[in-house]
Order: C-alpha cells, then sequence, then structure tokens
C-alpha cells in the first residue's frame, strides 16, 4: 500500500506530496512540528501535543492553520488512510511561502502537512531489557529549546555523532558540565538515595510529552521527584539514567562515553517506571506487550 500524506488540505501519495521551494520551513526553518505514538490505532497523550503544537506557533507568532478539533480529524484521517495501527504521525506546520526576505510576510499561509508511518514499539520493550548507551556532545543549540522548532541541525549533528559512536543518543552538555537534554529524548538520572532527576523545564530544554507522563507516573508512584540540572559528572555517579521520549518510552541508559552506569545493567526504579508508563499506554490505547 502506498502511503499518503496530508499537505494543505489534500491527501495525495508520498512520492507527490510537495510544497512551494519558498516555503519559509525549505528557507528559514520557520516552522514547528510535533511527532505523536499511535499504539493500537490510537493516539497516545494527543491534547498535550496539540497544545504544545499551539505554544509553539504562538511564541513564533504563526498563524494556527486551523483550530485543534479540525487538527485532530485530519490526524485521524492520515492514520486510517495509511491503516496505522502501531506508528508515528507526524505533523509540521510553518509560517508558509512567500518571496524570500526575512521579516515575517503580511500574507502568508501557513503550511501543514502531516504524514503517518508504521512503528513497532516492541523494538523498544526490547531494548528496555538491554539498556542503550550514550555519548556527550558540546550543547550548541539556540535558546529557545522549549519551542518544537524544526530548525534541528544542532540536533542531527549530535546524533550522528552517537551513531558513529555506536551510541543511541548524544546527550548535550553545557560548558558548566550541566546535561540539558538528549539530541531527540529528555534525560534522567536516579541518584543514589532514590531521587529522580530530570532538568527544570524552562526555555533550555523542550518539554517533551512522555517527560511529562512519566513525571506524574513517578509521583503518583511515590517516587521522589527533583526537577533539577545534573552534570555528567552526577550522571556518571548515579544509581540509573534514562531516557524519555515519544518514539524512545522509558529507554534504561547503561553507558555514558563509554563509562558504565551502575553496575551496567537497567536498573530497579527505571524498570518500574517503564512498568507503570507501560500500564498508563495500555489505559490509554489499549496496546499490550
Ligand atoms: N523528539 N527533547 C528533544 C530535543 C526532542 O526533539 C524530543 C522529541 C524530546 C522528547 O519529547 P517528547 O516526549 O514530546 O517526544 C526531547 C521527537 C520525537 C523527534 O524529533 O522525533
Amino acid at each position: 500500500m502506498s502511503r499518503l500524506a496530508y499537505v494543505n488540505g489534500r491527501l495525495v501519495p508520498l512520492a507527490d506530496a510537495t510544497v512551494h521551494i519558498e516555503d519559509r520551513g525549505f528557507q528559514f526553518a520557520d516552522g514547528v512540528y510535533e511527532v505523536a505514538a499511535v499504539l493500537n490505532g490510537r493516539m497516545l497523550d494527543w491534547p498535550q501535543h496539540v497544545a504544545r503544537l499551539g505554544r509553539s506557533l504562538r511564541e513564533l507568532s504563526i498563524a494556527a492553520p486551523m483550530s485543534d478539533a479540525a487538527l485532530s480529524i485530519v490526524a485521524r484521517r492520515v492514520l486510517a488512510a495509511n491503516r496505522i495501527r502501531d506508528g508515528l504521525l507526524y505533523v509540521q506546520a510553518t509560517r508558509g511561502a512567500a518571496r524570500r526576505d526575512h521579516p515575517f510576510p503580511a500574507d502568508a499561509v501557513p503550511t501543514l502537512v502531516m504524514t503517518a508511518r508504521p512503528f513497532d514499539f516492541r523494538v523498544r520493550v526490547a531494548q528496555q531489557k538491554t539498556g542503550i548507551s550514550v555519548i556527550t556532545h558540546p550543547e550548541i543549540r539556540w535558546q529557545r529549546r522549549d519551542i518544537k522548532s524544526i530548525a534541528l541541525l544542532p540536533n542531527v549533528l549530535a546524533k550522528q555523532s552517537a551513531r558513529e559512536a555506536k551510541a543511541f543518543e548524544a546527550w548535550f552538555v553545557d560548558p558548566d558540565g550541566t546535561v540539558t537534554e538528549g539530541s531527540s529524548t529528555n534525560a534522567w538520572i536516579v541518584r543514589k538515595d532514590g531521587t529522580i532527576v530530570t532538568y527544570p523545564a524552562s526555555e533550555n530544554i523542550l518539554h517533551g510529552v512522555m517527560r511529562g507522563t512519566l513525571l506524574a507516573l513517578a509521583r503518583e508512584h511515590q517516587f521522589r521527584v527533583e526537577e533539577a540540572p545534573f552534570t555528567t559528572a552526577d550522571a556518571l555517579d548515579a544509581a540509573e539514567a534514562f531516557l524519555t521520549s515519544t518514539t524512545a518510552p522509558c529507554l534504561p541508559i547503561v553507558s555514558i562515553d563509554g563509562n558504565r552506569i551502575g553496575d551496567g545493567t537497567p536498573g530497579p526504579v527505571t524498570a518500574r517506571l517503564a512498568e507503570a508508563l507501560w500500564t498508563e499506554v495500555e489505559r490509554q490505547t489499549g496496546w499490550r506487550r
């Protein structure tokens, strides 16, 4: 079955899905995006993704391409047209096409694009048993990382460094040693006293939807949780470390820059959080491992 994409009001075969070469997304990365998980044909945490997309658009003064309700209808149409049971929905909105000039154009109509593809979350369930590795990378991004902008070049470069080092993820590290987040995931540690720590939701990181879901679950399960900065040294000294994102929900980290975390195997706190997360996934979508 050929994949179908939504482009500005039409569902078209992916190969024919195009936008104008003067689209400001193409020329200036002047746009925002969302990635939502689909399990058992249902979207996980969809209201949070819609809310974050709205916030990203507002922060950049890009007009909403349609209402939140219409966005949800189109998203479901794209998923149905592509017969997605377990997969990922991609939504991108830009300021639209206009003659190339830096200031906002007066009359551009925002571009809205959606695609969907299958994704097997059981791969992540398997990785939860083995754990994954991360490397560190200098923080080279701009100062509004809370906006889910499509300007991802620093993230692309960091992720490529990780791939070349045969690691799953690269953690961005500030000059003072503070770990902000991963190139496409939020970063967490579990201190030896059992406290779960992740960087505060500020302009310095993306407020991950999975981060929010996991924070709520951790508190619900009576874990001690701190939204506070931690350094690479703290992570190396931690009992456990893990990462979260829509595409990698709660993966244990067993090594950082080749140094073992804890005993070098996935830790018990991460395992319990992952368990709580899959229970939440099942509650929302009916999906079972
Ligand atoms: N990335 N931090 C960054 C820099 C991200 O790009 C992402 C998501 C996250 C986790 O956010 P969430 O839990 O809402 O997925 C954190 C998506 C998945 C991507 O770019 O593919």
